[in-house]
């Protein structure tokens, strides 16, 4: 019996040597010290020895499992320290690989226009509010006094929501007057900006979701005087100090009197060009005196306060600014139209 446990011991531990994975060295382990392993069918003879021969074999044989659970353990420190060495060496990463460039976006340029805007106002003293672009139609029309059968009210020109034509997606930032004296009452000054929606046909000048910038300005002993400095003053911090600008006798249902307000033509100073269509002026906004319908309608007293309100298309401008020649270009996002400003 002590030649067996030898031999055991001996190819035991050659065969734990020469293990090359954690699974060959559980194969091994099963082999000698599993229930049906070499070690352990030697184990199970014991019985037969006799009484003097017995503790010694046992001895022996303890011994030979100790010395290969210790090699085992060991073997298997030393494989696992093998296999990540191998890992590391396969994920190894080069630290030293320039990266790759990440692209940083920029202002789009009519947003670029919309701050320098906002900047003017805000200067001046006004407040810049923000408002739904899903509307009632009572803020869009009927508070702003629209007659029920203002064209801009029919279904072929405006979004409707609802088919009771109560709900819309606004079709000017003009509601937001309404929700600020409402909100805030008077005196109030604020510019509102957002996005309005029309059913207009894509063309070089026309979208059917484009920018406004709404202005509203109220408080005792406001006048057309103040409309006009005030909006000659903005015109030419956008325009330049020397900019001509024209008011001209206009229409809108929430302002009277009404004007539209054009600017002389920069190309050609006024003679008339291909950018003025030959007008030699640019109309760049709405504006008038707030209707003593919708100060009322709003709860304030129209015998004591006045104010003007005034409205401006942002593309327009953000075209005339950066020489924008097709409408399109600033809504389609294509990165080589874009990234030239
Ligand atoms: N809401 C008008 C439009 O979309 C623009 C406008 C005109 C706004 C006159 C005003 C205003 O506040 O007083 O055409």
């Amino acid at each position: 019996m002590k030649e067996q446990l030898e031999a055991i011991r001996k190819s035991a531990l050659d065969a734990v040597a020469e293990t090359r994975t954690a699974a060959d060295l559980e194969a091994v382990r099963v082999r000698y010290l599993g229930k049906k392993g070499e070690l352990t069918a030697v184990l199970k003879q014991m019985g037969k020895l006799s009484p003097e021969e017995r503790p010694v074999m046992g001895q022996l044989a303890n011994d030979v499992r100790a010395a290969l659970e210790t090699a085992i353990e060991a073997r298997s420190d030393a494989l696992a320290q093998e296999a990540m060495a191998a890992r590391l060496k396969a994920e190894t990463v080069d630290v030293t690989i320039p990266g790759k460039k990440v692209e940083l976006g920029h202002k789009h340029p009519m947003y670029t226009v919309l701050d320098e805007i906002k900047e003017i106002f805000i200067n001046m003293g006004f407040e810049v509010m923000d408002g739904p672009e899903i509307e009632q139609a009572d803020y869009n029309f009927t508070k702003l006094n629209a007659p029920e059968n203002h064209p801009s009210r029919d279904w072929t020109d405006t979004f409707y929501l609802t088919e009771d034509s109560s709900i819309l997606l606004r079709s000017q930032t003009s509601p937001m007057q309404i929700r600020a004296m409402e909100t805030y009452g008077v005196p109030i000054r604020m510019v509102s900006p957002g996005r309005v929606y029309r059913k207009d046909e894509v063309d070089a000048t026309h979208s059917p979701m484009f920018h406004q910038i709404e202005g509203l300005v109220v408080d005792k002993g406001i006048t057309m005087a103040d409309l006009k400095g005030t909006l000659n003053a903005v015109i030419r911090e956008i325009y330049g100090p020397n900019t001509k600008t024209r008011f001209r006798p206009h229409h809108f249902p929430f302002t009277e009197p009404s004007c539209e307000v054009d600017i002389q033509c920069h190309k050609c100073g006024g003679v008339g060009c291909p950018t003025c269509k030959g007008e030699g002026w640019i109309e760049v906004l709405g504006a008038g005196m707030v209707h003593p319908k919708v100060l009322r309608g709003c709860g304030i007293d129209p015998e004591v306060y006045s104010g003007f309100a005034f409205g401006m298309g942002l593309e327009r401008l953000a075209m005339g600014q950066f020489k924008i020649s097709d409408l399109r270009l600033i809504f389609e996002n294509d990165m080589r139209f874009l990234s030239q400003f």
